[in-house]
């Protein structure tokens, strides 16, 4: 860890090395079906460069983490603007064995802020995002809505694959779905919901959730509780 110090100045170009090292050891059958394509570094860093700093007390959700670069680009630059007084991050992330290199990334990000003085507040959950969360589908009072962890950042890359209308997530989805969906869309509209008012949802998907029926059902669910304020065409 000494050495690595040396190497990265920067817990994100941590992540992108541990990142690469952990693409080129898998194959590209489990990349498939996992939907797993790390974010590169350029890309993360413009993504977080447009957030604006409401509060110093701070909660992140990075659903689908991967190596949790997206959730350091994000840390690094609310850290250049502000004084962090509370930190607490929340990743999900299926790949057990992925989450061993993403371990080794919050530990380089701890000691990075404990530099600043600032105290991290981490966890890894191993779940399924979607299945972990379906409680947020079937809550539609105000009353309900205060039992749930809401975030003021939800960053995220989700995974992009096909699911089946019989997969239990699309089941929990229901809302969202019209046609085949995708995973990507259910990790969108189920973010919307989990955001505290004000809050910013910062994501790298596909475009076709902009168009077309299959993402109608999405569209108004998703734009019934959020709206764009930027959108960068890739
Ligand atoms: C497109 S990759 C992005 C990784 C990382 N966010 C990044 O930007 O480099 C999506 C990640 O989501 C994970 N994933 C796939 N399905 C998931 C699920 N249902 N819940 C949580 N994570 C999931 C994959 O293992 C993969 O690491």
């Amino acid at each position: 860890m000494i050495e690595l110090n040396k190497k990265y100045k920067l817990p994100s170009e941590f992540a992108e090395f541990i990142g690469l090292d952990y693409a080129n050891s898998t194959s590209n059958k489990h990349k498939k079906e996992s939907g797993q394509f790390f974010t590169p570094k350029l890309i993360s860093d413009f993504m977080d460069d447009l957030t604006r700093p409401k509060s110093n007390k701070i909660s992140i959700l990075d659903p689908g983490c991967g190596t949790a670069i997206l959730s350091c680009s994000l840390i690094e630059k609310l850290a250049s603007k502000i004084e962090i007084k509370k930190l607490r991050l929340t990743l999900y992330e299926t790949d057990l064995n992925v989450i061993k290199e993403t371990k080794k990334v919050i530990e380089y990000l701890t000691k990075w802020l404990r530099k600043k003085g600032v105290n991290l507040n981490v966890i890894i959950k191993r779940q399924d995002f979607i299945i972990d969360n379906s409680s947020a589908f079937t809550t539609n009072s105000l009353f309900d809505l205060k039992e749930f962890t809401k975030f003021d950042y939800i960053i995220s890359n989700p995974p992009y694959f096909k699911i089946s209308k019989a997969d239990i997530r699309a089941i929990i989805a229901k809302e969202l779905i019209y046609g085949q969906p995708n995973i990507y869309s259910i990790f969108m509209g189920l973010s919307a919901k989990l955001l505290k008012p004000n809050g910013e949802l910062i994501f790298i998907t596909p475009r076709s959730f902009a168009a077309g029926n299959y993402f109608k059902a999405f569209r108004q669910s998703f734009f019934n509780s959020v709206s764009i304020s930027r959108y960068t065409y890739f």
